[in-house]
């Protein structure tokens, strides 16, 4: 695992920005794995402004995301299909049937999460998934006590997890309880993962899943079992880390971060 530390929250997703766009010029058929939630909207803001103004082509890109609430619709505004194609699927030129949601709709969910699993495998695999950590230590909806095994599926969600998200809605008890999500097994199959996180009150969460043991307790600390794994975080919720001098030097002195550098 490599972590990066940016002073400010733009710096961190600019940077994790610059990396999802050369990983499509140079792999322009590339599957990504996407998340939604507060601190992504930003960075799909950035990758649409390199569609429109620098010609970013997202034709051939494949995306599965993580998760779906159950019992909404694709056309709830709260929904994560909704949010996908607001915030980055009706802005850029990307082929809407290459995009993949957990249907939270279907009438058998079970056979849903399979059909889900399917389709990714059908196209070859996740090349990179996007993760951002909720509050609970989740990746996807991977609520504390998911297996390190687990497939996609239903998952009920946290009181923690409620309170964190059920702002976004008109009337905060309209949140779903319950989601469909990739499991914590499915993610360590992408072929890299690219974790983001950003602000104070994450500082504590991001902390255990970085340096603490690897736990089913948070589920974000399986990442630390993934062979190719960054995390990009600003200072704010760098802070509570433990090796941050080494992290500051990596992005210093490692030669895969060179490019980055001269950009910032
Ligand atoms: C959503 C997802 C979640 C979020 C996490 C952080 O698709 O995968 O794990 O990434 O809850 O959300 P924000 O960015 O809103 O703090």
């Amino acid at each position: 695992m490599q972590v990066i530390i940016r002073p400010t929250a733009e710096a961190a997703i600019q940077l994790a920005a610059r990396i999802i766009e050369k990983r499509i010029r140079q792999f322009p058929d590339t599957t990504l794995g996407l998340a939604t939630g507060v601190t992504m909207e930003r960075l799909y803001a950035i990758l649409t402004d390199c569609h429109k103004n620098n010609g970013l082509d997202f034709s051939l890109v494949k995306t599965f995301n993580l998760d779906e609430y159950i019992g909404l619709s694709s056309t709830d505004e709260c929904s994560y299909r909704y949010y996908m194609n607001q915030h980055l699927f009706n802005k850029v030129n990307i082929d809407l049937r290459n995009t993949h949601l957990p249907d939270g709709m279907a009438s058998d969910l079970k056979i849903e999460c399979e059909k889900y699993e399917k389709r990714i495998k059908t196209v070859g695999g996740i090349d990179l998934q996007l993760l951002g950590i909720g509050k609970a230590g989740h990746i996807g909806f991977n609520e504390p006590l998911s297996a390190l095994r687990s497939r996609t599926r239903d998952k009920s969600l946290t009181p923690m997890t409620i309170a964190q998200n059920s702002p976004l809605f008109k009337r905060s008890e309209d949140m779903p309880r319950r989601a469909l999500t990739m499991g914590i097994g499915t993610i360590l199959e992408a072929r890299e993962l690219l974790l983001i996180v950003t602000g104070k009150s994450k500082a504590e969460v991001l902390a255990k899943a970085v340096e603490g043991p690897i736990t089913s307790m948070i589920s974000a600390s399986a990442i630390q079992l993934h062979e190719r794994c960054t995390v990009i975080v600003d200072e704010a919720a760098a802070e509570r880390l433990q090796a941050k001098d080494y992290y500051y030097w990596i992005f210093e002195s490692e030669p895969e971060w060179e490019e980055y550098r001269e950009e910032i």
